[in-house]
């Protein structure tokens, strides 16, 4: 990791979660209050219904909330969605853009991430813009070229002054329990990092690169020490609050 960088530990909690589930929430918050103070950012993602009432029991614990996916426009007919300038208005801190179940499912191409990730800046959110390469790309060693066109593409020129995160998620360790090498997590990290610093200098360099897909408590220690992985992007263990912990203490 590297050490002048507050890492950032992020929960998706993709489409989980009711009311029901906020007792994680206030359960992580007195594991918090009374644990070792945390060496991380930490922000959880919960769907949108539960946005305003996650952010009044997590805020008081430093806990930042963010939103799943935002629209590109501020406003207007575009039914079943959600802006960015909504997301900050139930309190939202941040906004994760490009997932890989949305790129798959839904079409999402690098231009329209990068609108998201433009929309939510205006917002004063701060966008986690995912990339990934899927197993077949990974396979026939396409991997970084793969990554590095999503990178190119999907961050916007101009990087306002609250900054990014970049989710780096190998759509195949998603929600499987397999996870990369660390060799190939340092690599694929490592050439994050060279782009970002090549594009941005000084604010590449200093920009949040999360490891996501499949990071649990038994390999979360080994995998957030391993060069410029700043922190992660956490689906299924995130629901927890047992697991949530255990992964913040790994940091
Ligand atoms: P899992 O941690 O469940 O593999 O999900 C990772 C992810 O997609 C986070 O955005």
């Amino acid at each position: 990791m590297t050490t002048q960088i507050t890492p950032l530990i992020a929960g998706n909690w993709k489409m989980n979660g009711i009311s029901a589930s906020l007792g994680e929430v206030r359960r992580l918050a007195e594991m918090l209050a009374t644990g070792e103070a945390p060496r991380c950012t930490i922000a959880i993602c919960p769907p949108a219904t539960l946005l305003s009432q996650l952010n009044a029991i997590a805020a008081p614990s430093g806990i930042v909330i963010g939103g799943q996916d935002c629209h590109p426009m501020p406003s207007g007919a575009h039914t079943g969605d959600i802006s960015a300038h909504m997301l900050a208005d139930a309190g939202a801190q941040c906004v994760i853009v490009g997932h890989s179940e949305r790129r798959a499912r839904y079409g999402e191409t690098d231009d329209l991430v990068r609108g998201k990730a433009v929309a939510a800046m205006t917002a004063g959110l701060i966008p986690i813009i995912c990339v990934g390469e899927t197993e077949a790309e990974r396979q026939s060693g396409r991997a970084e070229e793969v990554v590095s066109s999503q990178l190119a593409n999907s961050v916007p020129e101009q990087i306002g002054q609250l900054g990014i995160v970049v989710a780096y998620e190998p759509v195949w360790a998603i929600g499987t329990g397999v996870t990369p090498t660390s060799d190939d997590i340092a690599q694929m990290h490592g050439t994050i990092r060279r782009l970002l610093t090549e594009r941005y200098g000084e604010t590449g360099a200093r920009t949040r690169i999360l490891y996501g897909g499949s990071m649990k408590p038994a390999n979360a220690r080994e995998i957030l020490a391993i060069e410029n992985v700043n922190g992660g992007l956490i689906g299924g263990a995130s629901l927890l609050a047992n697991d949530f912990h255990a992964i913040i203490s790994a940091v």
